[in-house]
């Protein structure tokens, strides 16, 4: 184990949380787990060397999921969040099977919320093609309730406009009216924003959608969960404000500058990790 990891399992600390996601976006993820739980010591691991996982095969992206909590388990991270809705839509089965410690996706408490949600069972879903490729989110709201109506697109062009800083103005209302229009014609009444980058484009999406839709964003849900998934005493002995070590496997200033728009809040050192997979390779 190197030595930055030993020191914490060494000194009997209490376990952080892992989290990764492809990049930046699980950011989302990890300011609403911070909301609920601020005493929880967190590690934020993002992909930023293979980002995007959207536009890859189930296999590539499973490998490199496998590889990240990997790479998280050698923080000894009591539990695992998958903060990336594509990971979770074709991962999450595969790392709860092959990991002993939880591993919580995003996809099961985005589609819970949207499911107390709905009035009239007519949702929508919007996330990259990867995730809507692989009907996730559907085939969790059907087992949830057989009889919902589920509405699904892809909107590709999102995250990379997310990334460039576009949030608003007119490219990007003309792309979302691209893609939201035709689930408007089906009558939803809530969408689930199933990707890290969409919570940040909700304004244009609101107002597309119209007003009487419910946004469901997933990084809420998914902090829901985590906290209900620890120990009912956890975190309550410690005093809140908790240090985030954040890792990345490509260049850290982009991600720090980006990251905090993500976060909300000052990101102030990012490491990046010589070779994340291989150490990880090594030491479990
Ligand atoms: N984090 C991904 C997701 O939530 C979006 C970025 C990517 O394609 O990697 O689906």
């Amino acid at each position: 184990m190197p030595a930055a990891r030993a020191d914490h399992a060494e000194s009997g600390r209490e376990r952080p949380i892992g989290i990764f996601d492809s990049g930046i976006g699980g950011l989302t993820v990890l300011r609403e787990i911070r909301r609920r739980l601020p005493a929880e010591p967190i590690v934020y691991f993002g992909d930023t060397a293979r980002v995007p996982y959207g536009t890859k095969s189930k296999e590539t992206i499973t490998k490199f999921s496998i590889e990240n909590v990997k790479f998280l388990q050698s923080f000894d991270v009591k539990m695992a969040v998958v903060a990336c809705n594509t990971a979770s839509s074709l991962s999450l089965e595969t790392l709860k099977e092959r990991f002993s410690m939880p591993v919580v996706g995003v996809i099961e408490p985005g589609a819970r919320a949207a499911i107390a949600c709905t009035r009239n069972g007519r949702v929508g879903v919007i996330g990259t093609k990867a995730t809507i490729g692989s009907s996730a989110y559907e085939h969790c709201l059907k087992e949830l309730r057989p009889s919902v109506k589920v509405y699904s697109q892809a909107c590709p062009l999102f995250v990379p406009f997310v990334e460039e800083g576009w949030l608003e103005g007119g490219v990007v209302s003309e792309a979302a009216r691209i893609y939201l229009e035709p689930l408007k014609t089906f009558g939803i009444d809530t969408l689930i924003l199933g990707c890290t980058h969409y919570p940040l484009l909700s304004r244009v999406i609101q107002k597309i959608v119209g007003e009487h839709v419910r946004l469901v964003n997933s990084a809420e849900e998914t902090a829901k969960e985590v906290r209900n998934r620890l120990p009912q005493s956890a975190s309550i002995e410690r005093p809140a404000g908790q240090a985030v070590r954040f890792y990345v496997s490509d260049e850290p200033e982009q991600f720090r500058t980006l990251g905090e728009r993500f976060l909300g809040s000052p990101i102030h050192s990012v490491a990046k990790v010589a070779d994340p997979f291989t150490e990880a390779a090594l030491h479990v």
